[in-house]
This record gives C-alpha cells, structure tokens and sequence, in this order.
C-alpha cells in the first residue's frame, strides 16, 4: 500500500522525498547551528497550517516572542493561528528538568491526542536529551517518546546538534537510531573561498525510496529553498 505523504513546504525537499515525508514518520532534522533546522520546522508547521492542520511546536530553545519574530521575517503569521487554536506554541525551561519531563512525557502525547494535531515539531531532542543524566534514561525516554507521538497519528519533526567532531551524528548519537527518517544540513566551505555553501541529503527514510544526492539550499526572507535540479558534488 502506498503510504500517504505529507509535504514539507520546502518544494525542493519534498521532490527529494517523492511527494513529502511518509506520514505518521518521525524526522530527525539535524545540523550545526545556524543551518536552519528551526526554520525548517517552522515551515512544516505552516504548510499544514495552511491545509488547515492543527499544528504544535514545542520549543526548548527560543521563547514564543523570538519564535513569532523569526516566523514574521518570513512573512509567516504564527499568532493568528495561536489565536484560531490551530497551532499551539510552548515553550518549555531546559532548566526546570523535572516539570519539563513530566509535560513532554505525559501531557504532550495527550494534549497531541486532544488538539487533534497532525504535525508536532519538538526543537530541540538535544536539549530535552541533556535534561537527563545517563545514556540509558536518555534512550529510553526517547523511545518511549517517539512510540507516543506515532500513537497520536500526527507526523513529527525533531531537531538535533551535531556532534563537534561529527557532523554525520548528533550530539547525542541516539535520535537517529530512533527516528524513521534524518535530513542532514550542512554548511561547508565552498572550495574557491568566500561563500560558504548549505547543503541538505537525506540519510535515511523508512518505508520509501528518496534522493541521495546532496543539493544546495538557500535560507531567504520567504524560507529555505532546495534547490532540487542543482547538484553539489
Ligand atoms: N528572515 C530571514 N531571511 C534570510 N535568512 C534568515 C532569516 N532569518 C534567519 N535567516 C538565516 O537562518 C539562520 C538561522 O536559522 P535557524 O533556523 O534559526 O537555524 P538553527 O535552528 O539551525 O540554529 C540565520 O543564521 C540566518 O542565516
Ligand atoms: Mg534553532
């Protein structure tokens, strides 16, 4: 059977992806800072926004007001839609562990559940990781996360680090063993000097044929272009 697709909202990627991520699929979308793996996810949110999705981003970085700002520079709406109820927007505290832990292990899969959300993006798993003091906990509430989120039915976007001395990993080596799918992004020196180029490749996607070519991508005032047609290497 044919799985259904659920598009990004970046034109290049779900070309790359044939149609879009799997639904239901949970994506790892990891990279250096300043890749843009925030805006990636921002954009998933509003393409389903505008499909009329019920959408959740729940942020363990930046607060809500930054959140809607960079949302603005892209010339995306996000507090009409907080105030229509079709997206909710939290914010949890990295430093308050204990609270945090409990809402993203209890009340998040419920609250997914009652919103009737069909996409969740959760920035970052390496802040939510870091919360947690040994590799066994780390893993496991993971596992029990991502067996949650695909119990609601809705199709998630994760965001991760890389490691310092391993940009193929994330920091914690552990939410790419768990998640259905990875996108890489990269930003490498361009060979000539000067400008430093972004690149996006998938590494993995469960359940579907996809690209593996790596192709560039722009970050630009309307949101990330791939540019599917161009290749790097
Ligand atoms: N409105 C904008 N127009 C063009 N580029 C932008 C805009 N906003 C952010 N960027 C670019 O995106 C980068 C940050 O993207 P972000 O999604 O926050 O990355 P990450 O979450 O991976 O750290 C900025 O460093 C900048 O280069
Ligand atoms: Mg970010």
């Amino acid at each position: 059977m044919a799985v259904g697709r659920v598009r990004t909202g970046i034109d290049g990627l779900d070309e790359m992806l044939q149609g879009g991520l799997p639904e239901n699929h949970i994506v790892l979308v990891m990279g250096s800072f300043g890749t843009g793996k925030t805006t990636v996810g921002l954009q998933f949110l509003i393409e389903g926004l505008k499909a009329g999705d019920p959408c959740i981003f729940i942020s363990l970085e930046e607060d809500k007001d930054s959140i809607t700002k960079n949302a603005a520079a892209f010339g995306w709406n996000l507090s009409e839609a907080i105030e229509k109820k079709q997206l909710g927007l939290f914010k949890l505290e990295p430093s308050d562990a204990k609270t945090t832990i409990t809402r993203i292990k209890s009340e998040l899969p419920k609250f997914v559940k009652s919103f009737g959300a069909k996409r969740v993006v959760l920035d970052s798993v390496s802040l939510l990781n870091m919360m947690f003091s040994d590799d066994n906990e780390r893993r496991s509430n993971l596992f029990n996360l991502c067996q949650l989120l695909r119990s609601t039915g809705a199709t998630t976007l994760l965001t991760a680090e890389v490691k310092d001395d391993n940009p193929r990993s994330s920091r914690d080596g552990l939410a790419e063993y768990t998640a259905d799918g990875v996108l890489l992004l990269q930003s490498e020196e361009n060979k000539e000097g000067g400008e430093v180029q972004l690149t996006i490749r998938i590494l993995k996607m469960r359940r579907t044929a996809h690209s593996r070519r790596v192709k560039p991508y722009s970050i630009t005032d309307k949101g990330i272009v791939v540019h599917a047609g161009a290749d790097v290497f």
